[in-house]
């Protein structure tokens, strides 16, 4: 019995020498607790008065090895953590992954400064449904079915009665059919036409705006659009109304701004005239108004539609539109504020 104690010792001792990881060390600790088991279970054939003495060589035994097995845990979970920091080291010098931040766009920036510049004339904001009924569109705004001015705008159809607006000028007979005068809002929106060139896209933005109320006329509207040039552009710009056509508007206006590039004496950009056309205005067509329940010869108002993109254009000297929406970072990093 001794001797067999002594051989499972030695064997084990040696074993766990070369034992280098907590899992092996573990089913070494298996191994020596099953054959301890077969040792003790010899323990029935000897007499019976030898037993208590081999017990407690039997109980020793195990409380050394035991002990030598917690020694050696100790050790191996040492070398075990060493080479888990080894290999999980990381080198905090090494330069980081940069992120790039974005910005605004361009056509955001620009809608916004006109948000600003209106907000602070009293104009609230509304924004009318990109997918329009054809009455909104153009019915209402005295556009029925066979109107010549139908074909100035390329129209997207998805179904008889249902289009892409090609104007935000539909959200004007939204607003005066809910709202009681007087009304002044500003309506920022996507608009689309299928025209495609340097200077038009199939989708692009437009800024509408509707003032009506009593006693409002044309002048009203030349001193607001005074106020806009001035903010938009420079102190020096000036407006000027030419008379034009629109089925909603009675008179119609094209709204002219004095260059920017050349203040008015003729360059590339005004092609030599000093004016640069920006937007379409008027006094609203009476029977718009009666269209939408409000009573023309009680109120009066005026209307105007700008291109979102051709005011960014001039603004920043943008010449091909496709650039706003290419989203080149090259390109749109030049406009970060
Ligand atoms: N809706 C016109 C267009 O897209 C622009 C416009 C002209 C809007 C005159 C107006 C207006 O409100 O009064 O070409």
């Amino acid at each position: 019995m001794k001797e067999k104690i002594e051989g499972l010792r030695a064997e084990i001792e040696s074993a766990m020498e070369v034992v280098e990881t907590s899992r092996s060390l573990y089913e070494l600790k298996l191994k020596f607790q099953a054959e301890l088991k077969t040792v003790m279970s010899g323990m029935k054939d000897l007499p019976k008065e030898d037993r208590p003495t081999f017990g407690k060589i039997v109980n020793e035994f195990k409380q050394s090895m035991e002990e030598k097995f917690e020694a050696r845990a100790v050790v191996v979970r040492q070398k075990e953590m060493e080479q888990k920091y080894a290999s999980e080291r990381i080198d905090i010098t090494m330069p980081g992954k940069t992120r790039e931040q974005g910005a605004l766009h361009p056509i955001t920036l620009v809608k916004n400064e006109l948000i600003d510049i209106f907000a602070g004339m009293g104009f609230k904001v509304f924004e009318g449904p990109e997918i329009e009924t054809d009455y909104y569109n153009f019915t209402a705004l005295n556009t029925p079915k066979d109107h010549p001015a139908r074909d100035m705008q390329d129209t997207f159809y998805l179904a008889e009665n249902l289009l892409l607006r090609t104007q935000t000028s539909a959200g004007q007979i939204r607003v005066m059919e809910k709202e009681t005068p007087p009304i002044k809002i500003l309506s920022p929106g996507r608009v689309f036409r299928s025209d495609d060139d340097a200077t038009h896209s199939p989708m692009f933005h437009q800024m509408e705006g509707l003032v009506v109320d009593k006693g409002i006329t044309l002048c009203d509207l030349q001193g607001m659009l005074a106020e806009f040039a001035r903010k938009m552009f420079t102190e020096a710009t000036k407006v000027r109304l030419r008379p034009s056509y629109f089925p909603f508007t009675e008179p119609s206006v094209e709204v002219d701004l004095s260059c920017s590039e050349c203040g008015g004496k003729g360059c590339r950009l005004c092609k030599g005239t000093g004016w640069i056309e920006v937007l379409g205005a008027g006094m609203v067509n009476r029977h718009v108004l009666e269209n939408c329940g409000v009573d023309p010869d009680e109120y009066t108002g005026f209307a105007f539609g700008m291109g979102v993109e051709r005011i960014a254009m001039l603004k920043y000297g943008i010449n091909n539109i496709k650039t706003l929406f290419e989203n080149d970072t090259r390109f749109l990093k030049q406009f970060e504020e």
